[in-house]
This record gives structure tokens, C-alpha cells and sequence, in this order.
């Protein structure tokens, strides 16, 4: 969501001169994009704007802003704490942003700007500038939460949940492809609560829409919270053939108890249920999920419950979090706080289990057929096999799973290499299994996509 934002504040400042840049040191503004989900965030916010405020010192016409959810939480704080900081803006405000900077830019006085406005006809207005050469693009189809888990700070700082109109996102992701873009990953806290709110269609009818969208060629979306996950929307992962068949799903804990007092209103029973029904509806579906290790009270039998789940569900991946204190987040007053020590010791193991299971997953893909989406070369170029030969052209791409495939062509055919383009649909026969990541050779190269459904076994 942060990166979306990032994009848009690029494009609103645009009309006042400002080109983004990545070399920190030569620009006249600095906008840190803050995120407030957990303290470790937040911390490596304030030491880059530490930092910031350092070569401020050397160059005093530098402006420094700060966004996102840290500013939205902090507002005058900020400053107060900060002085080089000019100007803070919270997380509904991106389309006043030209106006605040003008105004530094003439005055250079401290701004700050932290007003919530009920709707989300802020990112309406924003078009894209076709700056971003990504083939892969975020979009965000709502904002703010209603759920209210006891450890999370994401109503209190992105405000009530609200869905922008379809009409709105349909002409976003238009734009979108006319520049170039083939998979979206549409955004928010709960995607499958979209529009229920604002009586606008469901979730699995905006995914509809989309998926009819020529020229674009694959779907994705996160986050899903397990309560609101409909039989509409699993059955989308078997009608619509842009539809990625990868959901994240977090669960956050394997024990009832822990779920009650995070305020997650499902059992592990009912996850596992959903989960179940996901597999028969569509049996190649790739599931990830979100955990968090400590949270105040956990036994260590409400642990080994979590590690239990890991094991039964088998992920395809997850991302696990030492449960931090969050402002205004009702369980930084639970007592039974965990300590730090225990914390990391219990994700260690958490991470140590899906380790495993990743490598088993990965290895279990070694001799398959897969579509790759390109995203371009890869990051380690293999070079040169011989000395005297062509060297190796890599390349990197995601199978609809979100596995990351680094693929070449294979080193002992005579025929050059064909031209792989960004952007393109490529079969991979995979290779080799790594703990993050698969290796594999190019088969060919697809023009028409739309219908294919990543491994050919794949019967619903
Ligand atoms: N402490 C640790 N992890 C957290 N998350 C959210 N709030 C906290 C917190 N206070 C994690 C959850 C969520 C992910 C985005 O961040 O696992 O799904
Ligand atoms: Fe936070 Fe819970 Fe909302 Fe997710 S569903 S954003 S964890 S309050």
C-alpha cells in the first residue's frame, strides 16, 4: 500500500518540478513514506530521517517531509521532536500534497496535515504518467480497516474501511495497461469486504471486471481476512482465467485462545475449513499466510498449536513478525508480555519449519512446466560457462503461484536464444528447487495467455 502511495505522491508533484531520483544526496526533497504495522518500521523511520536531518545541516535548502501512517499517528509530534522535518501528511491527504510543498517551498515554515476525510476520492483524481516502466503494479481498491485486532494500529491510523468505486479502479488499471502494465495486484486491508460498506458490487464481481480487461494478463490481490472469505470468491479462482492461484491468507496464530484475544472472530476449525474448501475448488492454489510469534499470554503450548497448523495447512510460504506494542492498539496493555529473547526464538522456529516445507514445496515443482510472467534480467547474471562462448542471459519472473523462477536457455542448444521481452509470458520447465526461489530453462515463448492456467495439471 505504502509503495502505491509512494507513486502517487510522485505523480502529484510532478506539475511542481520534481523528478524522482535515486540518489538521496542530490535532492532537493526527501519524502519518507512511513509505516507504523510494527515498532521495527517505525524505528527505521526515524533513523533515515536522522540521517536526513544530518545532511540538512550541510545543505539547509533541502526539504524534508514525512508521510504515511508514522505521520498520521505522530502529526505535530514529529516536528517537535524533529525540527528539520518541514512538513508532515497523514495517510488521507496525497492530492493536498502539491499545496503544502508550494507553500514551503515559498515560505519555508512548518506544515502539518493529518485530517482524515471519511471517503477515498483521493487517489480518484491521480492519474498515472507512465514514469513507472514495472510490468507488475499495485492498486489500491480500498483503504482503512474496521476490524479492529487487538494488536493492530491499521484503523487508527488509516482510518474506517472504504472502497473507491469500480468505475474509478477499472479506468485506473486501463491507464495502467495502455502503458505497458500485464499483472495487477489489486490492495487492501480486507479485500473481501470490498464494497460492502458503500452497497457497490462484491469482490469476486470487481474481480469480474477486471479480469475482461484486454491487454492485461494476470490478477492478483491481498489481503484476505480468513471470517470474510466467500465461496464467490474461491470459485473465482476456477472461473477467471487472469486470476493468479496464489491467496494470502494470514492466520496469525494456530490456537483458538490466541485468536480470541487478538479479536480475529474465526477458530483454527473454520480456517482449516476454508482452507479445505480452497484445495477441492482449486487444487493447485498456492497459500501463503501472515504469523505473529509472541503475543502477550502465548504459552508455549499456544505455540506448538501454531507450529502444529504450519504443518497440517503446508504453506507455500509466510512471513512471521515478533509481536511488537502498538499505539492505541488494546493489546500493548495485556499483560504477560513476552520477552524479546523468547519472541525471537520462537519465530527462529516458526521460519526454521516453513523453511522446510518451502524447500519440499519447491522441490515437489523440479520437473514441471510452468508460465513465467518476465520481469525482467535476472539480479545474479550467471556469465560465462567457457571461456570464448556467449555468455548467459538470465532472466527472472513469477509463476501465478509468486514463486520466483530465475530461468536461461539451456547452454547446450545451437539456436541462439530468443528475444524475451519484459512483460512476456514464458514456459519454464523448472530445474532446480532453492529455499526462496526455483531455477529453470526457457521451453518457449507464449504470445496468447489469457486462459492459461500456470501448470498444465491443473483440473478443478
Ligand atoms: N506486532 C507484530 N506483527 C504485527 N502485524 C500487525 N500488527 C503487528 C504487531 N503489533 C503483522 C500481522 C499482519 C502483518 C501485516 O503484520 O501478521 O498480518
Ligand atoms: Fe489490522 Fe486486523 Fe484490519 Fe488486518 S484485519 S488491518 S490485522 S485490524
Amino acid at each position: 500500500m505504502n509503495v502505491y502511495d509512494s507513486e502517487k505522491i510522485a505523480v502529484v508533484l510532478r506539475p511542481l518540478g520534481y523528478e524522482l531520483t535515486r540518489n538521496v544526496d542530490a535532492a532537493d526533497l526527501i519524502i519518507v513514506n512511513t509505516c507504523a504495522i510494527r515498532a521495527k518500521a517505525e524505528q527505521k523511520a526515524f533513523s533515515f530521517l536522522g540521517r536526513m536531518a544530518k545532511m540538512k545541516r550541510k545543505r539547509p535548502n533541502l526539504i524534508i517531509g514525512m508521510g504515511g501512517c508514522v505521520a498520521q499517528q505522530e502529526g505535530w509530534k514529529i516536528v517537535e521532536r524533529m525540527p528539520s522535518v518541514d512538513f508532515v501528511f497523514g495517510t488521507h491527504v496525497i492530492d493536498r500534497l502539491p499545496d503544502m510543498v508550494a507553500r514551503i517551498e515559498q515560505k519555508r515554515c512548518h506544515l502539518v496535515d493529518v485530517k482524515m476525510s471519511p471517503g477515498i476520492d483521493e487517489y480518484d483524481s491521480i492519474a498515472d504518467t507512465g514514469a513507472n516502466r514495472d510490468v507488475c503494479r499495485f492498486i489500491t481498491i480500498m483503504q482503512g480497516c474496521d476490524n479492529y485486532c487487538t494488536y493492530c494500529v491499521v484503523p487508527y491510523v488509516r482510518g474506517r474501511e472504504t472502497s473507491r468505486k469500480p468505475e474509478f479502479i477499472l479506468s485506473e488499471i486501463r491507464g495502467l495497461i495502455d502503458t505497458g502494465v500485464k499483472e495487477v495486484t489489486l490492495l487492501g486491508q480486507n479485500v473481501n469486504s470490498y464494497g460492502q460498506k458503500e452497497g457497490l458490487c462484491s469482490f469476486a464481481e470487481l474481480l469480474e471486471k477486471v479480469n475482461v480487461l484486454e491487454g492485461l494478463e494476470r490478477i492478483r490481490f491481498t489481503t484476505s481476512h480468513p471470517k470474510d472469505l466467500s465461496m464467490d470468491l474461491m470459485l473465482a479462482f476456477q472461473d477467471l482465467n487472469k486470476l493468479c492461484r496464489h491467496i494470502h491468507l494470514p492466520v496469525q496464530s494456530g490456537a483458538n485462545t490466541v485468536l480470541k484475544r487478538m479479536n480475529r472472530k474465526y477458530t483454527r476449525e473454520s480456517y482449516l475449513e476454508k482452507i479445505e474448501k480452497l484445495r477441492q475448488v482449486c487444487p493447485t492454489i498456492a497459500i501463503s499466510s501472515d504469523f505473529i510469534a509472541g503475543f502477550p499470554g502465548e504459552t508455549e503450548t499456544e505455540f506448538l498449536e501454531t507450529l502444529d497448523l504450519i504443518k497440517t495447512v503446508e504453506y507455500d510460504s509466510l512471513f512471521a513478525f515478533v509481536y511488537s506494542d502498538r499505539p492505541n492498539a488494546p493489546a500493548a496493555h495485556f499483560g504477560d508480555k513476552i520477552s524479546e529473547a523468547e519472541k525471537k526464538a520462537r519465530l527462529q522456529v516458526l521460519l526454521t519449519v516453513q523453511e522446510q516445507l518451502t524447500l519440499k514445496k519447491n522441490q515437489s515443482m523440479v520437473g514441471s512446466n510452468q508460465v513465467v510472467l518476465v520481469e525482467g534480467l535476472s539480479r545474479k547474471q550467471p556469465g560465462r560457462l567457457k571461456p570464448d562462448t556467449q555468455p548467459i542471459i538470465q532472466w527472472s519472473g513469477r509463476t501465478e503461484g509468486n514463486k520466483i523462477v530465475n530461468f536461461n536457455w539451456t547452454e547446450d542448444r545451437e539456436i541462439a536464444a530468443p528475444d524475451i521481452k519484459t512483460g512476456q509470458l514464458v514456459d519454464v520447465r523448472i530445474k532446480r528447487a532453492l529455499s526462496h526461489s526455483l531455477l529453470g530453462e526457457l521451453i518457449e515463448t507464449q504470445t496468447a495467455t489469457a486462459g492459461l492456467k500456470g501448470d498444465k495439471s491443473y483440473a478443478a
